[in-house]
């Protein structure tokens, strides 16, 4: 069944949706092509998501763009993912504009090469006002970096006596990740038939739904995406009460 917009507008919208976009390199060999090639075609599902997110009242689309782990990957792909990402900024910046989208980044933007830093710097810049929908691009990202950056600034203001030990909670930990100010996911999506979290958003997934398909990445579009919140609609989201406590909230 082909989902629509209109399959998920009287339900929940989640609020918060993560993607792991994963599957480019095995779309590419199926074609017979170079991975390059599915990761340039990976940019047309990132549109298409985008798009539908927006349209449908998402207000966080966070995309699992490129990891800690994948600077492993032989410097050819990087390099290359690196050039796709500065054209595909500079090709999209009008249209986030036009659809009203906002641009963040989570991640070591540090170890990004200058310019893909200083054009992404300047779409966040110029998308800072917008109302939107908030794109937010894992870029350099990995959960656990991310956690020993936290920690790490949380030792600092306990050792200079800003914070007091016994005040850090959940919400002193939250507030020292990348993602402050952002709420959880509620949902989270994989695509490529992986059943694992490689490493993304660890902390901020706790009570999120998971949800894995096996589309690769550059095939999923935006029935993909509607059919996933279908299935993220019909679940009951418990955080650890009971479904009649729920039933009654
Ligand atoms: C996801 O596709 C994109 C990135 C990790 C940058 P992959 O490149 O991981 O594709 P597969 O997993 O090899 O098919
Ligand atoms: C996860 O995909 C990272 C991104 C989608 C950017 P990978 O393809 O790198 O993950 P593993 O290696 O299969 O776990
Ligand atoms: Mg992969």
């Amino acid at each position: 069944m082909a989902y629509t917009k209109e399959d998920i507008l009287n339900g929940s919208i989640p609020q918060h949706v993560a993607v792991i976009m994963d599957g480019n390199g095995r779309w590419a060999k199926q074609n017979n092509m170079p991975r390059l090639y599915g990761h340039r075609n990976g940019i047309k599902a990132v549109r298409q998501i985008t798009e539908a997110a927006a349209e449908c009242g998402v207000k966080y689309l966070t995309l699992y763009a490129f990891s800690t782990e994948n600077w492993n990957r032989p410097a050819e792909e990087v390099k290359g993912l690196m050039q796709l990402l500065v054209s595909a900024i500079e090709n999209e910046t009008q249209t986030l504009m036009k659809n009203n989208v906002r641009l963040l980044t989570i991640g070591n933007t540090a170890q990004l090469p200058a310019d893909v830093a200083q054009r992404l710097n300047e779409c966040i810049r110029r998308t800072a006002s917008n109302t939107g929908l908030t794109l937010v691009l894992a870029l350099s990202y990995s959960s656990r970096w991310e956690l020993q950056e936290a920690i790490r600034s949380i030792a600092a203001e306990v050792a200079d006596g800003r914070l007091s030990m016994d005040n850090i909670n959940d919400q002193t930990i939250a507030e020292h990740l990348t993602t402050r100010g952002i709420p959880d996911p509620d949902l989270l999506i994989r695509t490529s038939g992986e059943t694992r979290i490689s490493n993304f958003l660890l902390w901020q997934i706790a009570y999120t739904e998971l949800y894995f398909t096996p589309t690769l990445w550059p095939d999923f579009g935006k029935t993909d995406f509607y059919e996933a919140v279908v299935d993220f609609q019909k679940r009951e989201r418990r955080f650890g009460k009971t479904s009649e406590q729920v039933a009654h909230e």
